[in-house]
């Protein structure tokens, strides 16, 4: 059967985006990953892509009058690379309305953090801040609010008495790779559906939309 085509977006290290690359190695992995795009030009996830063979694309958001226009031209290279699901990875840019209204049901992202709690940036430390027992990431759609669509799946990680911010998100880190990959599978496989801003996962077995790791 074909594989899904998977688009990925980022902005910098692109870790997640290569779980994904690997994960989409098996040869009964349901996905493939058409293209990285990025609009920081010498994002590190670049390299890491291409030398996977992956094709890629730097569209540097300067470039654009406005946020609309660049969305634009990040989507049309996406249906060059005939793109059926875009997974947003580290993609530090802000989109328009315009961008989850055209890909609607169709665009995901990953967050360092148990959404609702902590959307926005540095979450890590606001949730240390926050005297926090426990946090984690999210895979959800993407919608017009930030950080705010329907959660797919989360990953629960435990806060540490001596935690810093980068001790948290690295522990995050590792639950992050485990769990994109896994959503994306889900994706393809034709699993997932909204409703009431809810979503279900059809055929998996209850509570497999919750990881938890107490490693420290
Ligand atoms: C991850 O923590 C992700 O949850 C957030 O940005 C970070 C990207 O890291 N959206 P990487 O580029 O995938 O390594």
């Amino acid at each position: 059967m074909a594989k899904l085509k998977v688009g990925v977006l980022i902005s910098g290290r692109g870790s997640n985006m290569a779980a994904l690359i690997e994960a989409a190695k098996a040869s009964d992995y349901p996905a493939e990953i058409a293209c990285v795009v990025s609009n920081v030009a010498d994002a590190p996830g670049l390299a890491t892509a291409q030398a996977a063979g992956i094709p890629t694309a730097a569209i540097p958001h300067k470039g654009y009058p406005d946020r609309e226009s660049f969305d634009r031209a990040v989507s049309a290279e996406l249906e060059r690379q005939g793109v059926e699901l875009v997974a947003l990875a580290g993609f530090m840019r802000i989109q328009s309305p315009w961008f989850p209204e055209r890909w609607k049901n169709r665009i995901i992202n990953i967050h360092p953090s148990l959404l609702p709690a902590f959307p926005g940036l540095r979450v890590q430390q606001k949730a240390i801040d926050a005297g926090a027992r426990i946090s984690g990431c999210t895979v959800h759609f993407v919608t017009a609010e930030l950080d705010a669509g329907p959660i797919i799946a989360q990953a629960a990680v435990p806060i540490l008495p001596d935690d810093t911010a980068d001790i948290l998100a690295a522990r995050i880190l590792r639950q992050e790779h485990r769990l994109y990959p896994m959503v994306v599978r889900w994706f393809a496989e034709g699993r997932l559906s909204t409703s009431g801003g809810r979503v279900a996962v059809a055929g998996v077995a209850p509570g497999s939309t919750l990881l938890f790791s107490a490693a420290p």
